[in-house]
């Protein structure tokens, strides 16, 4: 809206006379319908919502700068990233996953970290999360995941039961469900949360040479997390507490600042590696691949429309600048689809023009044309095809990415090291955790794992003990289950301690 005009106007920028009173057929008849303003004030607020997020819909946002602080320029010919002192605008939203739109901030969920480089070589989203691994490894399963976190088909509430019978039936996600219990499941606000990627990515330098990669950017206020019990309580006493700390914190000239760690593997490395580094359950352990510090995010200005900038704020995982590129991490290769798709979906085929998606330093040049909302020239008068020879912009292969080897049959091929999923959870239990933090663990996990049947209660607590005994029984304490039958199940294949937990 101008701020200069002093007078109201519709839609069409035509004054307004009166915007109190209906226009009706003498003082006390009915409305008439030739009140234009009247019909096109009440149809613009009939289309005031667009479809929320179907995941990470409760968040806030705020603009920043990323300073890179090392040289990484043998790892990355990334432009952004070329030199110590480079700075870039950025926008970061945080948010809960499984809420809608007025969900508490303070809910047990993990929290989205999602990171908009307006780069001179284009748009570069890092769309991660507070933790440093994930549930599942397949997209296959993100759908059903995602439902068994929301609402009951029938009754329209959270439903234990549908959370635990499928965590338990994904033996995979213990690491996750671990880090998501302990109190890092409940930040105290989005400025002491970590951010990562969760996902390996591709780094490739200016000669074609490629690592893997892993960000994690360290929160600068330190980590604070809430207790159970204080979640609980701040949900009750303000719902938005998170989004209002980092909006008044950012008012107050308090800027909240992250350090960017990347964990780098040369592919040599990579291939005689432990753990599957495609895998996003697991992490690299920090001994094995020492982070190294590279660069600093700082948010200093808060949006001033929170719809516009916001909500329609879209994240990418496949918009990529050269010199980043995906790995084959499944899950990845699955968002690499998803993202844009929801967006077609959210916001429409031109969501890219939306001001806060726009590639402020680098404009458009395609011959994608047209669409609902293209609100630029679209193209103008210039070709609408490629190849053509009227001098218009081609591509320029030395931004290809450089090939990488791939073999392999095409099937649907299960993970080759299922048992490896006990392991670093436990590593986090025993080693890691204080033993104040175990006991908040398992009393997080006895509060809601109790409300579901107890069938589900025994074949979750048996993973816990296979993850460390201590664990387990302490889960099979708060719940007041029979420790040998836990035992007992965490010594069956998964197979058979689903057949001895059936309904
Ligand atoms: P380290 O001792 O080097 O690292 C442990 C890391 O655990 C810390 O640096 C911290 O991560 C993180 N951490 C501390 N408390 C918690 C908690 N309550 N919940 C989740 N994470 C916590 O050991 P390793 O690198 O060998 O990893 C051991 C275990 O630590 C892993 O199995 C994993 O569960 C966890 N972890 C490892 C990370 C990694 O990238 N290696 C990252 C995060 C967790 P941070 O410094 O990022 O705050
Ligand atoms: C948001 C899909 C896994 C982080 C979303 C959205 C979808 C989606 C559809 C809504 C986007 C929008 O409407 O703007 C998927 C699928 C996944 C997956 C299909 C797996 C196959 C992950 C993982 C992470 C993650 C592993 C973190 C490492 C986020 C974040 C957002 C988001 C941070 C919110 C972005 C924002 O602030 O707008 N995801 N997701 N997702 N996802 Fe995922």
């Amino acid at each position: 809206m101008s701020e200069k005009k002093k007078t109201m106007t519709g839609a069409f920028g035509v004054p307004v006379g009166n915007d109190l009173n209906s226009k009706t057929a003498g003082p006390r008849g009915p409305v008439l319908m030739e009140d234009v303003h009247l019909l096109e004030k009440l149809s613009h607020f009939d289309r005031e919502r667009i479809p929320e997020r179907v995941v990470h819909a409760k968040g806030a946002g705020a603009y920043g700068e990323f300073e890179v602080t090392a040289d990484v320029s043998k790892y990355t010919c990334a432009k952004f990233l070329s030199r110590v002192g480079k700075k870039t605008d950025v926008f970061v939203r945080f948010s809960t996953v499984g809420g809608e739109m007025g969900s508490a901030d303070a809910e047990r969920d993990p929290r989205g970290f999602a990171v908009k480089f307006y780069t001179e070589e284009g748009n570069y989203d890092m769309t991660g999360n507070n933790t440093p691994v994930f549930f599942i490894r397949d997209p296959l399963k993100f759908p059903d995941f995602i439902h068994t976190q929301k609402r009951n088909p029938q009754t329209n509430l959270k439903d234990p039961d549908m959370f635990w019978d499928f965590l338990s039936l994904t033996p995979e996600s213990m690491h996750q469900v671990t880090v998501l219990f302990s109190d890092r499941g409940t930040p105290a606000t989005y400025r002491h949360m970590n951010g990562y990627s969760s996902h390996t990515y591709k780094w490739y330098n200016a000669k074609g040479e490629y690592f893997w990669v892993q960000y994690h950017f360290k929160t600068d206020q330190g980590i604070r997390n809430f207790t159970g019990q204080e979640a609980t309580a701040m949900c009750a006493k303000d719902p938005d507490h998170a989004t209002r700390d980092l909006f008044e914190s950012i008012e107050r000239g308090e800027y909240p600042s992250w350090t960017l760690e990347m964990q780098i593997l040369i592919p040599e490395q990579a291939r005689d590696f432990k753990w599957d580094i495609f895998d996003i359950t697991k992490v690299w352990p920090h001994a094995e691949v020492p982070p190294i510090e590279v660069g600093k995010l700082t948010l200093n200005r808060n949006p001033v429309n929170y719809f516009a900038e916001v909500e329609q704020a879209a994240f990418n995982p496949s918009n990529f600048v050269p010199g980043i590129a995906a790995s084959p991490d499944k899950m990845l290769q699955g968002r690499l689809f998803s993202y844009h798709d929801t967006h077609l979906h959210r916001l429409g085929p031109n969501y890219h023009l939306i001001p806060v998606n726009q590639p402020k330093h680098a404009p458009e040049v395609s011959y994608q044309r047209a669409g609902a909302m293209r609100t630029d020239d679209g193209g103008g008068s210039g070709p609408n095809y490629w190849p053509n020879s009227m001098g218009a912009p081609g591509p320029d292969a030395t931004f290809d990415e450089p090939p990488i080897p791939l073999d392999g049959d095409g099937g649907r091929h299960e993970y080759a090291h299922p048992n490896d999923d006990f392991v670093q959870p436990g590593n986090l239990f025993r080693e890691v955790m204080t033993s104040q933090d175990r006991a908040n663990l398992i009393g997080n996990i006895v509060g809601h794992l109790g409300g579901a049947q107890k069938r589900l209660q025994l074949r979750q607590t048996a993973l816990f003990y296979m993850a460390d005994s201590e664990y387990g029984a302490g889960v099979a304490k708060g719940l007041g289950l029979n420790l040998d039958e836990v035992r007992s199940l965490a010594g069956m294949s998964q197979e058979d301690r689903v057949k001895a937990t059936a309904r």
